[in-house]
This record gives structure tokens, C-alpha cells and sequence, in this order.
């Protein structure tokens, strides 16, 4: 007997989860199936640390997520992978048995796992100028994440960074659109020539729209701009993502002149869905259907704004349970149309379909051997040493003499693999010291220079003397992420880092810097006083990339990303404005020999 037609439940059941039948048809038939409670479940994203497993089969729920730093005990790929088939074993207990889909922040390798490898964060990978290397390490990140479990990443930020005072800017490739949309071929690497082939997981266009637009640099702050410079700076590059095929966009925190994005109807259906014939899933950010009306927590006006705006699956970490009961209540007070209901199931369901969640939901165990692999961290040393940018070489003081050169390395980021990293590693925030298995930048530096040569490190370069060829100072900042590093005002660097280089000008020794930071940061002042600059940027685990430029074994070719202040009142500062820069977007030394 033909499904659908009254057959028996067996035949019924069989239709969606009958790999052979199209896309559509095997949505259509789940849809029909359906009840509210299942549809409006599907919609919910609750965070993995405020459910239960039983609560995943009860409330029907679609999605988990792991916020930063959300990781399981012990936070190891294995017990990733346990903790996420148990969720998944969960959602498969449901009367339809929808499989889950499981969304982590793997924004520069999978970093909330200790042991995986941690590539350079996007402002880096920016200045690399390299498409097809950001395709190569967003597959390796698929492999990776896919080896753990989640098979949904939200990631590539594809912002464009407009005033370097943003606590995000080193999750941008740049500060024009074509750079970000260059590099939307993370997308391709993410989600692989088509989503659900082997270690392919759905990617993210974030954050729609205007992140790095906002007044002052603010996080989630008022991007107050015309729609014509919104759609000239900040839509091509989620028009690329799309044109990649993008399963998922993210909405944006920040207001566009005074609206939450939200609840903006019109830039989530009316231009993403319609114009730009989106057809993939929207996701809200963290609890941002909160920040709709201004005030904290949400209530039924925000629940039925951002809905019947366009978004489609809410990332409502804690509050899941009254989000459902609100939104059921929303659309039996015929305030929210079940069209709209339906129309959110179906982009869910069928990228759920087009993943191969029904077929294979549970992790793909062969990938765990991945995790950290060697190959993976050969590619992120690569992509290290591509990111380098060189912005000074007075008298040609780099490369450095790998045969028995005397090399002094000082500073608070030289061997600290947490500073290294940046935001976004292990924990949301990020954090100093020895976080994970990596190579520091000082280790590179002693694995590279020559037998005869010597090596003496010194954090705050007291000890250095007249004897050394040069004294390599890795200063900048500390991790952070989002708005906690928001830099309103200052923006140079700190005393620790002053009396470091102090210290190290006192020598008379030839001084090179390496400035390892998010941003440009304001170091007009202290300029003069350096031999050489380098802007190394947030480079990962695989600090020996550094090394390989410092020492010439690989030739500096990175270019400014973005335009490098000549003072922070120049801020915001960008390509074709007209300010007198310190280092022009663009710019970037190399080695004559
Ligand atoms: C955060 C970020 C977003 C991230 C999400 C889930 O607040 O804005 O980029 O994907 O929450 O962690």
C-alpha cells in the first residue's frame, strides 16, 4: 500500500525516513505528521547544560547547543562524542524519532575541546588573502567538530570590522566586504561539496546584519547607517555565503537606526528570504529575542515579533520551557499563522534531511583521530605563517640569523599559549596560560634558530644585555570576547608591556616586536623606538608559524586586513576615507633576500 494513503503507521513512518524519496517529499510527509508541540519543539535551541535527556524527548526539542565553554567532564573528543549521542539517542525516542541537530562555536578549529587545533583567528586569516586556505581549514574544523558529534557550526563570522574599538574585530576578515566574502569559502570547507557527505557539518553566515557597523565599535550596539551603505558594506558578504550555499544565517544583536535586527521583519524575510532567496534556517543569537523591547527576559510580544520576523529556530538557552509554552499560546491566539510555523519546520526539517541526520545521527567516531592531528596542526602553522605582517624592518634586523644567532625573547604573550589564542578557546572568554596542547611562540622560536645559536627568554626582559644580535619582544592583549573587549578608550598598549620594551630599548640591543592582539592598536608613540614590527595577530596553538617568518624559513607575505591607526581619535578609520593612516590597508613588507 502506498504511504500516505492511509496505510498501515509502518508504511506511514517509513516515508521520511526513506533515504531513496526527494527532500521535499520526505518533509512533507514528517510535516503532515506533526503536532504543534512537535513543530514548536522543533523551533527551540535550549543550551546542553540546562536539559536533561529526558527533557529532549518530552518537549520534542530540535536543537542543543554548546555555548562557549560549555563542554562536557572531562572535556576530552571522546566524551564529546558520548555526551552527544546521548542527547541524540534522546531526540530518537520521539514519536517521529527527528533527530537533534547540535550547534558549537568552532569559529577558528574546534576550541572548546582541549587538544583540538586552534587556528588563527579570522583577522589574521584575512590578512593571509588566501580563499583556498580558508576552505582547507574549515574542512579540517568539519572533521573535527564531526569527529566530537555537533554537525551544525556557527561559524564563519563574515562581518565586516568598520571601527577597530570592536571587541569583535579579530572575528572579521577584514574591514571591507569583499574580504569577508572572499573567504566565504569556510563555508565550502564546512559543509563540503554538499552537505551530508563525509565530515561535513551546516555552516553559519553571522551575524545578520551590520555587527560591525555599530556606532563607536559598541558590541550590540546601533549600526546608524543608510540602507544603501548597509547593503554596500554589509550584505555582500552573506550574499556570497548564500551563493556557497550557507545552511543557516545567524541574526545579529545590534540595532539597525534603533531596531533590534531581531524583530526586523524586513531585513530577515523581506530582504534574506525573499531578495537574496534564502532558503536555509535563521537562528537567533544568545537569548537576543530578549533585547527586542530593551528590557531583560522575553515576553509573548518579543516571542511573536521575532517569529513572524523571519527567524526560525530561537537559541533560547535556559528559558526553554516557558519560550514554548508562550510561543504555543501565540499561535493558538492565531498571532503567529501556522504557516509561518510550518514554513520554519520545513527549513529546519530539511536541513536535517539534507545532513543525513536520519540515516546517521549519532557521531561519526572515525573522525576522532583527527582532533589535534598532525596534519590539521601542520595547516594551521601554515595558515600562522601567512598571517604575518610585516610593518617595519629597520637596517633588515628580520630575518633572523638561524645559524648561531643570539636571540633575547621577552614579553607576556611569548609563551602563553591562552594569549595566543584569544577569545573564543576552551572557554567563551578565553584565558591566559597553558590551556591546551599547542606550541608557543618562544617554542617555535627554540625549535627554529640554528644548533649553535642561542635562545634566553625572559618575560619581562630583565637580564638582557649588549651581547644579543636582537631582542624579540611578543607583547599585545589578552584574550576576550564579544563586548568584554570592547575598547572605548585607550587603545595602546599596557605597562607591562611599556616597561617590557623599556627595558629591552635600554640594551641597545636591536628590538623586534610581535604584536600579538586582536586589532591594530595605537603604537605611534613607541614606534620609532622598534627595529621591527610584526603583526602577528591571534595565531593559535601552532606558534612555530611565527618562527618560520621571524626566521625567514617562510617569507612574510600577510597584508593589512584592516587600517592601522595612526592614533585611536582616528577611529573609526577604513579604506578610502580620507585619514591619514598609520599603516594603509593593504600594506605589508616582505624579506628582499
Ligand atoms: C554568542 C555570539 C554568537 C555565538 C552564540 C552561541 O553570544 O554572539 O556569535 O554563536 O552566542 O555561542
Amino acid at each position: 500500500m502506498l504511504a500516505g494513503t492511509g496505510g498501515s503507521a509502518t508504511a506511514e513512518t517509513a516515508a521520511h525516513l526513506d533515504p531513496k524519496r526527494p527532500v521535499h517529499d520526505r518533509v512533507e510527509r514528517l510535516l503532515d505528521r506533526m503536532t504543534l508541540d512537535e513543530k514548536i519543539g522543533q523551533m527551540t535551541q535550549a543550551e546542553r547544560g540546562s536539559v536533561t535527556a529526558g527533557d529532549v524527548t518530552a518537549y520534542r526539542l530540535g536543537s542543543l547547543l554548546s555555548g562557549g565553554g560549555s563542554v562536557p567532564t572531562p572535556n576530552t573528543p571522546e566524551s564529546w562524542a558520548d555526551m552527544y549521542d546521548g542527547f541524540q539517542r534522546a531526540a530518537l525516542a520521539t514519536p517521529r524519532r527527528i533527530p537533534l541537530i547540535y550547534g558549537v562555536d568552532a569559529v577558528h578549529g574546534h576550541n572548546n575541546v582541549v587538544g583540538a587545533t586552534i587556528f588563527p583567528h579570522n583577522i589574521g586569516l584575512g590578512a593571509a588573502r588566501n580563499p583556498e586556505l580558508v576552505r582547507r581549514i574549515g574542512a579540517a574544523t568539519a572533521e573535527e567538530v564531526t569527529g566530537t558529534g555537533p554537525d551544525w557550526n556557527f561559524a564563519p563570522c563574515v562581518c565586516v570590522a568598520r571601527n577597530d574599538r570592536w571587541g569583535r574585530t579579530y572575528e572579521s576578515f577584514g574591514e571591507i566586504p569583499e574580504l569577508p566574502a572572499q573567504m566565504t569559502t569556510a563555508v565550502s570547507g564546512l559543509q563540503g561539496p554538499r552537505l551530508g557527505g563525509p565530515a561535513s557539518v551546516l555552516a553559519t553566515a553571522k551575524h545578520y546584519v551590520g555587527d560591525g557597523g555599530t556606532t563607536g565599535g559598541v558590541d550590540q550596539g546601533n549600526t546608524e547607517i543608510s540602507e544603501a551603505e548597509l547593503r554596500r558594506i554589509h550584505l555582500p558578504p552573506f550574499q556570497a555565503a548564500i551563493r556557497r550555499g550557507a545552511g543557516s544565517v545567524m541574526i545579529s544583536f545590534n540595532s539597525w537606526n534603533g531596531v533590534k535586527a531581531h524583530g526586523h521583519r524586513y531585513l530577515i524575510t523581506d530582504v534574506l528570504k525573499k531578495e537574496l532567496r534564502f532558503s536555509g534556517l535563521v537562528v537567533s543569537d544568545w537569548n537576543g529575542i530578549d533585547q527586542i523591547d530593551g528590557q531583560p527576559g522575553f515576553t509573548a510580544a518579543e516571542v511573536r515579533t521575532s517569529i513572524n520576523a523571519g527567524i526560525d529556530m530561537v537559541m533560547v538557552p535556559n528559558d526553554w520551557k516557558r519560550f514554548i509554552e508562550t510561543l504555543k499560546a501565540e499561535v493558538e491566539a492565531g498571532r503567529v499563522p501556522m504557516s509561518r510555523i510550518d514554513d520554519a519546520n520545513r527549513r529546519i526539517l530539511t536541513k536535517k534531511v539534507q545532513l543525513g541526520l536520519f540515516e546517521r545521527p549519532l557521531a561519526d567516531r572515525r573522525y576522532l583521530r583527527t582532533v589535534g592531528s598532525g596534519e590539521h596542526r601542520e595547516l594551521a602553522r601554515r595558515a600562522v605563517a601567512e598571517s604575518q605582517v610585516l610593518l617595519k624592518n629597520e637596517g633588515n634586523v628580520l630575518p633572523l640569523d638561524r645559524r648561531d644567532g643570539r636571540i633575547f625573547v621577552a614579553g607576556k604573550n611569548a609563551d602563553d599559549i591562552g594569549n595566543q589564542s584569544g577569545g573564543w578557546t576552551i572557554t567563551w572568554q578565553g584565558s591566559s596560560g597553558d590551556i591546551t596542547p599547542g606550541t608557543t611562540i618562544l617554542e617555535g622560536i627554540r625549535q627554529t634558530a640554528g644548533k649553535r645559536g642561542t635562545v634566553t627568554y625572559s618575560k619581562d626582559g630583565s637580564g638582557v644585555d649588549g651581547s644579543y644580535d636582537a631582542a624579540v619582544a611578543v607583547v599585545g592583549e589578552t584574550p576576550y570576547a564579544e563586548f568584554m573587549g570592547d575598547r572605548p578608550g585607550a587603545m595602546g598598549l599596557d605597562a607591562e608591556d611599556l616597561a617590557t620594551l623599556q627595558r629591552l630599548r635600554a640594551s641597545g640591543v636591536p628590538v623586534v616586536v610581535v604584536l600579538v592582539s586582536g586589532r591594530p592598536l595605537d603604537v605611534s608613540a613607541q614606534l620609532p623606538q622598534w627595529n621591527a614590527l610584526v603583526a602577528s595577530w591571534l595565531p593559535g596553538t601552532e606558534g612555530r608559524g611565527v618562527a618560520d617568518v621571524l626566521f625567514g624559513v617562510r617569507k612574510p607575505t600577510g597584508k593589512l586586513p584592516v587600517t592601522w591607526m595612526k592614533d585611536v581619535g582616528q577611529q573609526p578609520i577604513n579604506k578610502g576615507d580620507g585619514k591619514d593612516p598609520l599603516f594603509p590597508f593593504g600594506y605589508g613588507l616582505t624579506y628582499r633576500r
